[in-house]
């Protein structure tokens, strides 16, 4: 596949170095310098390539997904911070008839853990004696708090359980590794259930998986959607 990747910072290049260890062709590889306003993302420069992977600011998606879209390119994003234009890129996408897959985390095993943070939930529904608390930890460079992994824990969570609340507490330090936990604390015992993400390597295979999946499948698509099929 002709791969053209949209950020040129980790990963971006973490994806391409995966991509062409796996006989992928690197289309274009558009960083922040080029790309003020998604100036570069033009149908000339994008023409020929087959998808789109974009990992850049919070600020620089929604602009760069607009372009990618309109000029007909299935684009993977994993940016993250920009949820809130999520409703107007889903639009534009139906009336483009394009293709979108985007995921605040990549890793299989985040997935996993969404789907067994939404069961245990249901289990702990009706339990007032148990307080309910969601801990994230990341590196000091991240920019957006919480994260949108920890967004998306929450939400499942209170799929589980309505009534729960589940207040996110952040922490920014170091070069901490990515980690997500949801508790449940009680007057004579604690659950946790936690994710570690070790390596972005991890994010990257997901996030190329779903570059590899994406082309032929129109609409906005999460993970979940590629991992265990749609209302899987
Ligand atoms: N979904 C996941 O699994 C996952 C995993 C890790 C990270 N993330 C998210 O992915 C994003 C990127 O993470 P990262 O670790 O790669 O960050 P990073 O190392 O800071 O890289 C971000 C890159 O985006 C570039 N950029 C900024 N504006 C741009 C634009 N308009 N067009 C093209 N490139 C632009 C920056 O270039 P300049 O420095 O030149 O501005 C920088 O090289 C963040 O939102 C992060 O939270 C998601």
């Amino acid at each position: 596949m002709r791969i053209a990747i949209v950020g040129n910072g980790k990963m971006g290049q973490a994806i391409a170095r995966l991509a062409e260890q796996r006989g992928h062709t690197i289309h274009a590889r558009i960083s922040g310098q080029d790309n003020a306003g998604g100036r570069a993302l033009t149908p000339d420069r994008l023409s020929g390539a087959d998808v789109a992977v974009e990992f850049t600011r919070p600020d620089a998606a929604p602009v760069n997904l607009e372009r990618l879209i309109r000029a007909g390119i299935p684009t993977v994003t994993g940016t993250t911070g920009w949820r809130d234009e999520l409703p107007r890129i889903t639009a534009l996408v139906a009336e483009r008839n394009g293709a979108l897959l985007h995921a605040a985390n990549f890793s299989l095993g985040v997935h996993l853990f969404l789907r067994a943070a939404r069961e245990l939930a249901r289990g702990f529904a009706g339990r007032p004696e148990f307080e309910a608390f969601i801990l994230e930890e990341h590196h000091a460079a991240k920019v957006d708090a919480p994260s949108g992994t920890a967004r998306e824990l929450q939400a499942r969570a209170r799929q589980g359980d309505p009534d729960r609340p589940y207040p996110i507490t952040s922490l920014r330090a170091g070069a901490t590794p990515g980690t997500h936990v949801v508790g449940y604390d009680g007057p004579y015992e604690r659950v946790t259930l936690s994710h570690e993400a070790r390596s972005r390597e991890g994010f990257a295979a997901g996030a190329l998986a779903a570059a590899e999946w994406l082309p032929g499948h129109p609409g906005v698509h999460t993970v979940e959607d590629m991992l265990f099929g749609a209302g899987g």
